[in-house]
């Protein structure tokens, strides 16, 4: 049975300019969570304040939060807002930031919360706005953490990255501003990017895809297509990173919907065994999962409807084009090239992928051994694909 969709929070805003709008937000404190001084340095950050001083809003800036965050960092935001007691937090930066920022936002509101575990239970999950609102502002077109019920982040012991999903995560106000992506270096342009395209096209062959995530994810992989390799190419050109924050926002909308499938189950597995970045690590197996769901026919059909729109003929390859265009390796090996290593480890990979939640919505649910050559395909490369 349909699910019920939710399309983002309150407030949903995106185009040119719409930064401003932090300025209508109504607070009293906010807490401003960033990743490092990137933000700082190119003035993003005091443009950010400047709104919030222009509305009266007090606030204090958590700077901090590292690629593919920890639970150590969570706690600290944490601490560090219910040191502050912010009514207003405000997320400005990747999906990491994001992901953080919402993962402190709980346990700000509910600090007697210990572990990550006990937000795995849906009927058990806390509420929250008791205490705060979340506007996020995503300064990387990329994960649609702006308009997601979903967080990943790292068991700092066992490395092991939670993927936790739940509406009431929904971030209240989402600021989809371009302008905020303009000085994003090419490399987290074209793998931010590849994370997009990916949650686009896993939504589109989803089992839970209805009429409307299609409409938006379709959308969202044709534009994000077209415009990514001239992202990284002209990465001051507006035009092109608007195409790409919208199709990011698009696909975000789509996928926390109905959800993903198995790429991203692969790479949540892949990240917590080998420390991967997670759009590099989907940009990477994306071609290999369209040959392998190929063999479900609705999917199939959908490929061909994509590649008909893109002028293509074979969509797989046409991904391993546009990973080479946007300079992204297009094997695994290049990303664990200790072969040994990673056969040692291909047990606990299959173990932890078949476990994972996006798993459950791939069009074609594997075996251990189907997984296994999946896998070792990707590996191997495009000669496999
Ligand atoms: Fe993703």
């Amino acid at each position: 049975m349909m699910r019920p969709m939710r399309l983002g929070g309150k407030e949903l805003l995106f185009g040119r300019g719409t930064l401003a709008h932090l300025a209508d937000v109504k607070a009293r404190k906010a807490v401003v969570v960033i990743g490092g001084d990137a933000l700082v340095k190119t003035g993003l950050l005091d443009k950010a304040l400047a709104y919030l001083d222009a509305s009266g809003v007090e606030h204090a800036t958590f700077n901090g939060v590292e690629p593919e965050p920890g639970l150590a960092t969570v706690r600290k935001g944490a601490s560090f807002m219910c040191e502050h007691e912010p009514d207003l937090i405000v997320a400005l930066g990747g999906g990491s930031v994001m992901d953080a920022a919402k993962a402190m936002w709980i346990f700000y509101e509910n600090p007697e919360i210990e572990g990550l575990e006990a937000l795995q239970d849906k009927e058990k999950f806390p509420k929250l706005r008791k205490k705060a609102r979340m506007v996020c502002i995503p300064t990387t077109a990329g994960t649609g953490s702006e308009v997601s019920r979903s967080i990943v982040i790292k068991d700092d012991e066992t490395g092991i990255k939670h993927g936790i999903g739940n509406m009431e995560m929904m971030p209240d106000i989402a600021i989809c501003d371009p302008e905020t992506t303009l000085t994003l270096p090419p490399r987290l342009t074209a793998e931010t990017g590849m994370d997009a395209l990916t949650h686009a096209l896993e939504a589109l062959v989803s089992n839970r895809a209805n009429m409307l995530s299609d409409l938006l994810a379709e959308k969202a992989f044709v534009d994000g297509f077209h415009a990514l390799p001239k992202a990284c190419t002209d990465p001051e050109n507006l035009d092109y990173r608007e195409k790409m924050l919208n199709a990011s926002l698009l696909a975000g909308m789509a996928f926390t919907n109905v959800s993903l499938g198995i790429v991203h189950a692969v790479a949540h597995s892949l990240g917590s065994i080998f420390d991967l970045q997670h759009g590099l690590t989907n940009a990477v197996l994306l071609p290999y999962a369209v040959s392998f769901n190929k063999k479900d026919q609705h999917a199939a059909k959908i490929y061909e409807r994509l590649e008909k729109q893109l002028g293509k003929d074979n969509l797989a390859k046409a991904l391993i084009d546009l990973n080479l265009e946007v300079d992204i390796p297009l094997s695994l090996s290049r990303l664990v090239p200790d072969r040994e290593s990673f056969l040692a480890n291909l047990d606990r990979l299959i173990d932890l992928s078949l476990q994972d939640g996006c798993m459950k919505t791939n069009p074609v649910i594997p075996g251990a051994s189907a997984l296994s050559d999946f896998i070792m395909r990707a590996y191997d490369g495009p000669e496999r694909l």
